[in-house]
């Protein structure tokens, strides 16, 4: 895909995210620190990138819905730094830095993660212009991140570990702690340009496609990618006794997997034409990522 074409999006994402989480001088200012520490490590901004290319292809205006895309990226940020902590994969490397606890200590990486989570509705309450579709799309995304989403997929993950699971409960866990999340960005960017059900259904099967093969490619790499590249730890699945596609179905088969759902997306794309010609682009990149 032609990189400056994602990195103009990755800067204005980050622009308005410097904005939202602007540092506060007070007694608490170390929150500050350590929430733009993890939000400003790097990242692919994946969420609100989709965030914003759904509501642009739905004919939406893609800065009224940059609220939400931040707002995306922080929850996504704080669901890693929880996901890192020693009581879940304990892990010390993180987009190339160390993680939040291992600088900032276990309690503020905690805090961290919750006043990312806070600041999230705060800014989607607090700059959402149209009201109906602002709340809509909040709720969408306050579902996703939840029990019957990402948090629920967490769980199951970790209830997981050191089992044997089948195919099918491994695909319920990465539909669940990866997928639900790329589901609520895509279908809220819809739903902010005030897009019909068809579309919304569209940019929710898109993702579901996207969100399984975007996980089987983070387990893959996580088996033969380089921390380097990655910036986060190489074989922390299988130090973390984890269930992953590639310990179930092997190599070759989880690259075969990628493929298929990959197709799967880019086929919910092919009605769209013109428009969607950087989603496509974007699918290609994600499922042959290295990092
Ligand atoms: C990592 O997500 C965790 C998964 C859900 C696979 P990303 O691969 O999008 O991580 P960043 O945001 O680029 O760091
Ligand atoms: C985590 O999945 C998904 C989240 C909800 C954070 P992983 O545990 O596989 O993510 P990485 O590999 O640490 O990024
Ligand atoms: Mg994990
Ligand atoms: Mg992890
Ligand atoms: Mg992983």
């Amino acid at each position: 895909m032609n990189s400056p074409d994602l990195a103009s999006r990755i800067k204005k994402i980050d622009a308005a995210l410097d904005f939202y989480l602007k540092k506060e001088d007070n007694p608490q200012s170390i929150i500050y620190d350590a929430m733009r520490y993890s939000v400003f490590a790097g990242g692919k901004r994946l969420r609100p990138i989709l965030m914003l290319e759904w509501c642009g292809i739905s004919g939406g205006d893609e800065d009224m819905a940059m609220p939400f895309a931040c707002a995306m990226e922080m929850i996504h940020t704080y669901s890693l730094i929880h996901d890192d902590l020693p009581a879940m994969d304990n892990d010390e490397l993180r987009r190339g830095m160390p993680t939040s606890h291992i600088k900032f200590g276990e309690a503020n990486a905690i805090l961290a993660g919750d006043a990312l989570l806070n600041k999230a509705f705060e800014t989607m309450s607090g700059y959402g212009k149209d009201a109906k579709n602002a709340m809509r799309a909040m709720h969408e995304i306050a579902v996703s991140s939840g029990t019957e989403g990402m948090i629920g997929g967490q769980i199951v993950d970790i209830l997981s570990e050191g089992k044997d699971i089948s195919v099918d409960r491994l695909k319920y866990l990465h539909t669940l702690k990866t997928g639900a999340i790329i589901r609520s960005a895509c279908r809220a960017g819809a739903i902010l340009a005030d897009a019909d059900d068809n579309t919304v259904r569209l940019a929710d099967e898109f993702a579901v496609n996207l969100g399984i093969a975007f996980q089987i490619r983070d387990d893959i790499l996580d088996v033969e990618g380089s921390t380097e590249v990655l910036g986060k730890p190489v074989g922390s699945d299988i130090e973390q006794n984890k269930n992953t596609y590639v310990k179930l179905l092997g190599l070759q088969r989880s690259k075969e997997l990628v493929e298929e759902y990959s197709r799967g997306a880019k086929e919910i794309l092919r009605g769209f034409g013109g428009r969607a010609e950087f989603l496509m682009g974007l699918t290609d990149h994600l499922v042959s990522r290295n990092n």
